[in-house]
């Protein structure tokens, strides 16, 4: 039996470098990037996977120049006009992560519409990450308990993180060959296995997907605990029951 990860995490990265190799501006590696998000989108529904995060946009990414940035959110804007159609026909339910605040009343409205569109759909959550960073996160869930009065507990700020709804991810896959987390799910990655690929993100495809789970189908999840305390617990070694638990 293979261990299907039910939740998987993306950093998206090389379209800059991938477009640069071919004399394009760097917007060409994005939309290239939006290709190869709806390849891997379409892979992990077929594959069993139920939750897809990615990294679309950092906190960090408004420091590029300026055009790239007015190109990502163009790119934004016209990806969910044409994709929610598809997105819908796999029953793929939307949801952004990030500080919505920052980004144009235009753009706002489109997510919006866009989570309330696809709100029924049950196949697979992607869950696109913008304006996101890991530390932002943290701290919005802090300030909401704080607002709340609430104590600050681990359970109490998991539930106020941004993607409470969801469990964390098993696997967190990064492409374009650094191996950092660049901010992204800081809290949420905290057991979740890393791998590490190589390929720039628009080459990124049905066979880098399956390499990446093949890796996560070969370890063992011990959550802090010992190989024979899971035996103990579950009859099986974690990697071979594809049980994806919080940490207790
Ligand atoms: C990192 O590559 C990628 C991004 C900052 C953007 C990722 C966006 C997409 C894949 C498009 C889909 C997004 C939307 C808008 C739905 P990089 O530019 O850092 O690449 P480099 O490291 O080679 O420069």
């Amino acid at each position: 039996m293979i261990a299907v990860p039910n939740h998987v995490a993306i950093v998206m990265d090389g379209n800059g470098r991938w477009a640069t190799q071919r004399f394009l501006p760097r917007i060409a590696g994005h939309k290239q990037g939006v290709k190869s998000l709806r390849r891997c989108v379409e892979a992990c529904v077929v594959r069993g996977i139920k939750v897809l995060t990615i990294f679309a946009f950092s906190s960090e990414n408004w420091n590029r120049p300026s055009d790239e940035v007015s190109g990502l959110m163009e790119l934004l804007a016209m990806s969910l006009a044409a994709e929610v159609p598809r997105l819908q026909a796999n029953g793929v339910r939307l949801y952004f992560a990030g500080d919505r605040g920052r980004l144009s009343a235009k753009v706002q409205a489109g997510l919006a519409k866009a989570e309330a569109e696809t709100a029924g759909n049950r196949r697979l959550v992607l869950n696109v990450c913008f304006n996101y960073g890991g530390r932002w996160d943290i701290a919005q869930a802090a300030r909401k308990l704080v607002e709340r009065g609430e104590e600050i507990t681990e359970l109490a700020l998991d539930r106020a993180m941004s993607l409470a709804y969801v469990p964390d991810p098993d696997l967190l896959i990064r492409t374009g060959g650094e191996m950092r987390l660049s901010n992204f799910l800081l809290w949420q990655a905290a057991y979740s296995e890393l791998h590490f690929s190589v390929k720039f993100w628009p080459e990124f495809d049905e066979a880098a997907l399956d390499e990446a789970l093949a890796f996560f189908a070969t370890r063992e999840r011990r959550f802090g605990l010992t190989s024979s305390q899971l035996v103990a617990q579950t009859g099986a070694p974690a990697h071979l029951d594809g049980h994806s638990v919080k940490a207790a």
